[in-house]
């Protein structure tokens, strides 16, 4: 398949001819790549059942691993649900547009390939003002999985999409680096208290202080084990993973650099080739390994959005195996390690 790839500037005006003809290509059936504040999106039309389809085959995503509908005006949530908790025009009002993805009981609008057969549905008002744009001009609400190879880590650069989907849509529109990094939070609004499926950058806490009491599924910090099973569907796969082994280490900062230096050069005593993932102040010492600094300690903004970016050029560098640096799962952090855990299929070494 031929893809178009087309640049944007961030100007909705002068963007508004390029959105145009993507809004054209949603609407015909087709797929587009597009930034969003949380990651890049592989959209296509919401309300078709056949464009749902080639969205599963382009990333070789399962079936059962549902998408997200992503909206452009509160009010759209009428069209998708007849039953729209109180709680969703709350949080709605709260943090839309913006990161946060809500869970809902869907209506027979809703074509069950998009939902991969659950009666409910994903519902998100992204923030980024092109992506906002070009569901206001495809006249449709987008379905939208991140834009990566099912298993590979989240876009957050275009030339991640250019990667793994050339060929296989129609068109990437081409929005520079993504500003979050991390895809978004998502709470399921079914039950009588919220239940974080997926931590992001939309707090738990923020969410505490907005509506009272959130919880979070017992199964995302542990991985699968045992009859914890995440609720969210695509929470159960091995994802974000690079190719190589990776090893968390845990601990104060001294016992985790001594740690990791060690563990590095006895894996380079052993001829392999190692990568290594840390803050800025862990990030001396270490000799004949590929270091990757995901920004200072306590800055858990500037760790998130570098964490996928991390992992995909790891991959490039073909290392056998990296050791990354625990970081605070305070506020977005839960999101960052959630993510670093799921990585790293739960391996992790305390100190
Ligand atoms: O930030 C984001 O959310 C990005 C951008 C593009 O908006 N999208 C994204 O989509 O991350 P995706 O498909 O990669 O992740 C969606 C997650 C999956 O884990 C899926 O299982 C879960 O949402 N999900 C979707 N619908 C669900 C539902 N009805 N019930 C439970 N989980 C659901
Ligand atoms: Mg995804």
């Amino acid at each position: 398949m031929n893809t178009i790839i087309e640049k944007i500037s961030g100007d909705i005006n002068s963007d508004q001819p390029v959105l145009q003809k993507a809004a054209q290509i949603i609407c015909d059936g087709g797929l587009v790549a597009f930034p969003t504040e949380t990651v890049y999106g592989l959209g296509g039309d919401a309300f078709d059942a056949q464009a749902a389809g080639r969205i599963y085959a382009a990333k070789g995503r399962p079936s059962d691993n549902p998408l997200i509908v992503h909206i452009a005006n509160i009010g759209d949530l009428d069209t998708l649900s007849d039953k729209v908790p109180d709680m969703a025009y709350r949080l709605a009002d709260m943090f839309w547009p913006g990161p946060l993805t809500m869970i809902i009981p869907k209506n027979s609008k809703v074509p069950s390939t998009v939902t991969g057969g659950l009666d409910t549905v994903a519902v998100r008002l992204p923030s980024h003002p092109a992506a906002r744009r070009l569901i206001e001009l495809s006249g449709t609400y987008i379905a939208a999985p991140s834009a990566n190879l099912s298993g590979r880590p989240s876009p957050t650069k275009a030339s991640h999409v250019i990667e793994d989907l050339f060929g296989r849509i129609d068109m990437i529109i081409d929005g520079g680096d993504i500003e979050i990094g991390l895809e978004s939070t998502i709470v399921d609004l079914t039950g009588d208290v919220p239940v974080i499926l997926r931590p992001g950058f939309v707090t738990q806490e923020a969410l505490k202080k907005a509506v009272g009491n959130v919880l979070l599924d017992p199964a995302l910090m542990t991985g699968v084990s045992g009859d914890v099973r995440p609720k969210a569907p695509g929470m159960k796969y091995r994802h974000y993973a690079p190719r190589a082994e990776l090893i968390v280490i845990e601990g104060r900062p001294s016992a985790v650099s001594e740690r990791l230096r060690s563990m590095a050069a006895e894996a380079v005593l052993q001829g392999r080739k190692v990568g290594v993932m840390v803050s800025e102040e862990l990030s001396h010492g270490f000799d004949n390994a590929e270091v990757i600094c995901l920004g200072r300690r306590n800055n858990e903004e500037e760790i998130a959005k570098h964490l996928f970016d991390a992992l995909r050029q790891f991959d490039e560098m073909q290392v056998d195996i990296i050791f990354a640096e625990a970081f605070s799962q305070e506020g977005i952090g839960q999101a960052v390690m959630n993510r670093m855990l799921k990585a790293a299929g739960h391996r992790i070494i305390k100190v």
